[in-house]
């Protein structure tokens, strides 16, 4: 089931969507080379925990992995997302995606950029870029009336026509009243099919797009996520309001 949010959900999601921004910001300024990922998994929950949320993904379990031990996801390189924050130390010319969630007053915000590591390669921030562009073709689509593959089939048609791939494995989702609801978003499909979107729906868009083959595994931690071949994977999320006109990003300040 889908559910419609009513004005005060969306006001509360607003909130931590506010938050998980912010996070972002104050976190990307962080990231140099020689900086540990639990440092800037440090950095993220004390803004949190300042601004009266509280870490979504902190305790999140699926089955045969531990309870997920932190606040951020910090995937690097060749880890495409749920990379567990640790004494890895960033090294210049390494992308790193950053993934946050909040909840506050009950009620959630997601959202996840991909960062330079000082100078990288050419490649690498074409990488991003098109990783970047194609969470706003598929946040464009986001209206009422379209279907969830619309959203889909931009993202997936513009990474492609780039000469990357787009993971299948894991798709972005309904977002809100719980860190993961229904409708799931692939960012593969056909064009027109799909759950048609309606206004009050709050979704997390995020692509996740690999240099080489689309394929992935999951690393002996039974969290982090990479890619088959070693090639180098970017990420970009926001948590958005369908609206009876433009689309609303809600990620942002
Ligand atoms: N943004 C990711 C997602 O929506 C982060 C989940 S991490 C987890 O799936 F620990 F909460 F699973
Ligand atoms: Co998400």
């Amino acid at each position: 089931m889908i559910f419609l949010k009513a004005k005060k959900e969306i006001e509360y999601i607003r909130e931590s969507c506010k938050i998980v921004a912010e996070t972002l910001q104050i976190v990307k300024k962080y990231i140099v080379a020689g900086v540990t990922t639990k440092e800037l998994d440090r950095i993220a929950e004390d803004n949190i925990l300042k601004n009266g949320g509280k870490p979504a993904f902190k305790g999140y379990r699926i089955p045969g992995a531990i309870p997920y031990p932190a606040s951020l996801c910090t995937s690097v390189e060749d880890e495409v997302v749920h990379g567990i924050p640790s004494e890895r130390t960033l090294k210049e010319g390494e992308i790193i995606s950053i993934d946050v969630g909040v909840v506050k007053n009950g009620y959630y915000g997601d959202a996840a950029i991909t960062v330079a590591v000082g100078e990288i390669s050419e490649e690498k921030r074409k990488l991003m870029d098109v990783t970047e562009k194609s969470l706003y073709l598929g946040i464009e689509e986001a209206r009422e009336s379209k279907r969830v593959h619309d959203i889909s089939y931009a993202v997936q048609n513009y990474v492609e026509s780039n000469g990357f791939s787009i993971v299948r494995a894991l798709c972005g989702h309904g977002v809100g009243k719980y860190l993961h609801e229904e409708p799931s978003i692939p960012n593969y499909g056909i064009k027109g099919t799909g759950k048609k979107l309606k206004a009050g729906m709050t979704l997390a868009i995020e692509p996740m797009v690999n240099a080489g083959t689309y394929d992935v595994f999951e690393g002996v931690d039974g969290w982090t996520i990479k890619t088959k071949d070693g090639s180098t994977s970017a990420h970009f999320e926001h948590t958005i309001l369908i609206t009876n006109g433009n689309p609303e990003i809600l990620t942002v300040n």
